[in-house]
């Protein structure tokens, strides 16, 4: 027989006398004659209860099942008299799989703190709201390809290991096979893997600025690593992003492709995901139904980071940085602009050009980028990207002021040679779109096994 799972089960259309599912027991009630498994395989969130009759040969297997045993059931699918579910099942045939020993088995509770569940990440997802979360991160991520496939963009698988630094921060981690040895005995580079440094990538931007200028329009979304020693609830040392990148496109087309993406998942996820979202609702954020539909029908504001510093100065907020023409905003100042002032998510453009990174477009004034960040209520930066530097001697000088090689770019320059047309695009983060997604405050509990500064249990 083919096993039903539990979302096929309980949306069945009729009874039926033969039925076989397979799942882990959250829960088992027993009263008078009978005892009553509630069964999850990941497939949704609710379970499937199934009722075990003393009298039945079903029952002998009894003595084994506890919270967490895997087990096997034929019987079958029957209406239920119960309030809470439309359909049970009758167990004909109980079969233990896997037991789990009450005496050890850490989800024998019902209620767990997260930092708890951080430190049993392998065994997480099997709670209610690991199971909601990590579904919705997989229909999200769905919703990714399917906005770009839409939208004509081809998806690019950009590499991991990179001999370049994107943002030039020199926050990355090395990649090498050479033997840990200690400085004046090291080896030369020459000798390591690659003959040169190697590093896990810090984004996928460069590349896709190469297939843009080729295939047009691209986006990669893929795993990337910072060796960033921030210790925040929104910085992971490893994290995904999507990266679209436009040929033929300045800083007004990225920042209205941001906005529909964000409007796009948003919406996907109120669609597709209604019954696990309702679980954050309910338990960790109530308005976040109503924030979510905010974040995909209102238009988003849209200032300058000028306007952006007028306004902070203007606040009156005793703020822990102080606001200055020229300072990087802060997640305080960030907060304050969407979730006070605007009261929606904000693209804050055109940042001096010294806090920002050296790809990004000179604007005619000399002192500003074509950059943009979108803000959003609660996270902060969700987005960054900007309009790339495609003037070749313009590119050449700001490689030079950053500190930069320009022979270890001369790649990235020969775009700038051969066909160079204005292009633009930014990086999602994944996780923090999770985050705001679900109303989960720590960026730990988005990922399925969190890599931050001290920490990689797994
Ligand atoms: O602003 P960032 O650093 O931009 C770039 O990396 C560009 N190369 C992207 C591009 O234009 N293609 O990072 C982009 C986004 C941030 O807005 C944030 O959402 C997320 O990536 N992010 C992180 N998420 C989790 N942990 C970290 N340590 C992150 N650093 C950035
Ligand atoms: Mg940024």
């Amino acid at each position: 027989m083919r096993r039903t799972r539990v979302l096929e089960a309980l949306h069945s259309a009729q009874a039926t006398d033969a039925i076989l599912v397979k799942g882990w027991v959250r829960t088992r009630r027993d009263a008078k004659g009978l005892s009553f498994l509630e069964i999850n395989d990941g497939s949704c969130l609710k379970n499937l209860q199934v009722v075990v009759d003393a009298a039945t040969p079903a029952a002998a297997a009894l003595d084994t099942i506890t919270t967490g045993a895997a087990v096997t059931i034929e019987g079958a699918l029957v209406a239920s008299p119960g309030k809470s579910q439309q359909w049970e099942v009758h167990a004909g045939a109980l079969r233990l799989l896997g037991g789990a020993d009450p005496d050890t088995y850490p989800l024998q509770k019902k209620r767990h703190t997260d930092e708890f569940l951080r430190t049993i990440a392998h065994l997480r997802p099997r709670t209610n709201k690991y199971g909601a979360l990590f579904r919705i991160r997989s229909e999200t991520a769905f919703a990714v390809h399917q906005f770009f496939r839409q939208r004509g963009f081809h998806h690019l698988h950009a590499p991991i290991i990179t001999g370049s630094d994107c943002e030039g921060a020199g926050e990355m981690f090395r990649v090498t096979t050479l033997p840990f040895l200690p400085p004046a005995e090291r080896p030369d580079v020459a000798d390591d893997f690659f003959g040169k440094e190697a590093n896990l990538t810090v984004s996928g931007q460069l590349e896709a600025e190469l297939f843009a200028c080729a295939l047009g329009n691209v986006y990669t979304f893929g795993p990337t690593f910072r060796a960033e020693n921030s210790n925040t609830p929104r910085h992971a040392a490893e994290f995904w992003m999507i990266e679209p990148e436009m040929a033929f496109a300045d800083l007004e087309d990225d920042m209205d492709l941001g906005e529909d993406l964000v409007k796009s998942l948003v919406t996907h996820v109120l669609a597709e995901c209604a019954a696990d979202l309702e679980l954050f609702a309910r338990f960790v954020d109530p308005d976040l139904m109503a924030n979510l539909r905010a974040v995909a029908e209102e238009s988003y504001a849209r200032m300058s980071y000028s306007e952006a510093i007028a306004i902070l100065q203007r606040s009156g907020k005793s703020f822990q940085f102080p606001v200055a023409y020229g300072v990087d905003l802060q997640t305080e100042h960030e907060r304050y602009l969407t979730e006070e002032y605007c009261k929606k998510p904000v693209m804050v453009h055109d940042y001096p050009r010294e806090i920002k990174s050296f790809y990004m477009r000179l604007n005619g004034d000399g002192q500003t980028v074509a950059a943009m960040d979108l803000l959003v209520p609660r996270i902060g930066e969700l987005i960054g990207g900007s309009q790339r530097e495609e003037r070749l001697e313009v590119l050449e000088r700001r490689l030079d002021e950053f500190g930069l090689r320009p022979e270890a770019y001369w790649w990235y320059l020969d775009i700038r040679r051969f066909g160079a047309v204005p292009h633009a695009g930014f990086g999602l983060g994944f996780e923090r779109f999770l985050m705001m997604v679900t109303g989960v405050t720590n960026i730990r509990d988005v990922i399925p096994f969190p890599r931050t500064p001290k920490h990689l249990e797994f």
